[in-house]
């Protein structure tokens, strides 16, 4: 997330809000939330292919942080999630289950306040941060069913104090203690990234990345009457270098994030305790394409509420950064131009999300 954008402010008819709109009981579904039948959840799973029982890697992270009899196999697991899913779920990654708790007890309470309080909180035009959605830069373009809620956490300077609420009383100091945990966790999952690269140097993310830049957003998809016709999120790929995706951790979840493997979309199944990791934009690039950052989306659910809490993790927006030259050689030659990490952040954020589109930014066409 980068601290500048352009999204305009939504207006849906009278209600702006998929929160209060649902509470109405809306007899239709209006226009604004409709995709094309292209673009609809319905229409592109098709259940009956090869891969659609197939369930997202899971790592044993105790298995790689203890250097343990499995230590290699697991290493080999983490690859393979890495090149062919670009998506994973890891149990055992020593966040206490209390914080995880905590985390999404309050995030739930922010989101069942009031619309007025959340709205001392407003996603400003220009700004990714704040409640509210975004992303939405034309009146005409299409409303996730999803309320936002999305912070700046890391580094200091990328905080903007006054979005930081004041209720629930212990949001801030869960938020901190959280992401301080999750910022952990990203720094050993790079380490044995690295590793897993065969690189000579296990330390080259963390030491490439500077002060990584670390940004939460908050979604909550309320119930939809007809999850057929809308999406909960967009197709769209991270812009960061990792991704980190809590769900379901206080109630049991039904599935509502889906990745887009092999041209259908896959359900990613909640797994108690465990968190989602994906490979962000960034890594692609850095590995010149052997990591996938792979198209994802959130669907509704006609009954039920759901809400994710997602960290991103990324490297400092002063850093250069490019394919790394050992993974660059006859048989995978250079995929990605060079740039200035905040320049990608800025288009990243000031374009809507359309699949892997922003990736166009580095991409060389042989
Ligand atoms: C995201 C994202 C999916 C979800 O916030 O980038 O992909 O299930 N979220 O909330
Ligand atoms: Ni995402």
């Amino acid at each position: 997330m980068a601290p500048v954008a352009s999204s305009v402010p939504v207006k849906v008819g009278h209600i702006d809000d998929v929160q209060e709109l649902r509470k109405t009981k809306p007899s239709s579904i209006p226009e604004r939330f409709v995709r094309d039948m292209t673009e609809r959840a319905s229409s592109v799973v098709t259940p009956s292919s090869s891969s659609s029982h197939l369930n997202i890697p899971l790592i044993d992270l105790q298995n790689l942080f203890n250097n343990s009899p499995q230590f290699l196999a697991e290493l080999s697991n983490l690859s393979v999630a890495c090149q062919q899913w670009g998506f994973f779920q890891v149990i055992n990654h020593g966040i206490e289950l209390r914080l995880l708790e905590k985390m999404e007890k309050v995030a739930m309470e922010f989101f069942m306040l009031p619309l007025e309080e959340k709205k001392k909180y407003p996603m400003a035009p220009g700004s990714v941060q704040g409640y509210g959605q975004a992303f939405v830069f034309s009146e005409h373009q299409k409303l996730d069913w999803c309320n936002m809620f999305a912070l700046g956490v890391e580094p200091h300077f990328i905080r903007n104090p006054k979005l930081w609420p004041t209720k629930p009383a212990d949001f801030s100091e869960t938020l901190e203690a959280y992401s301080r945990e999750i910022r952990k966790l990203c720094e050993k999952l790079l380490k044995y990234i690295g590793r897993s690269l065969g690189l000579s140097d296990e330390d080259v993310f963390e030491k490439m990345f500077g002060v990584s830049v670390q940004a939460v957003r908050m979604n909550y998809y309320p119930a939809c009457p007809r999850p057929d016709l809308v999406l909960g999120l967009s197709p769209h790929s991270d812009g960061s270098a990792l991704t980190v995706l809590q769900q379901g951790i206080c109630t049991t979840l039904d599935e509502g994030l889906q990745i887009l493997k092999d041209d259908t979309w896959l359900p990613v199944h909640p797994i108690p305790n465990a968190l989602v990791i994906n490979i962000g934009d960034t890594m692609e690039v850095l590995t010149n394409g052997r990591y996938k950052s792979v198209e994802h989306r959130a669907v509704t659910h006609k009954e039920k509420d759901r809400l994710s809490i997602v960290t991103f993790y990324a490297p400092s927006y002063e850093i250069e950064l490019g394919p790394m030259e050992e993974l660059v050689n006859e048989d995978n030659p250079i995929k990605y131009r060079r740039y200035n990490h905040g320049d990608y952040s800025k288009h990243y954020v000031t374009n809507k999300l359309q699949g892997k589109k922003t990736l166009e930014f580095a991409k060389i066409h042989h």
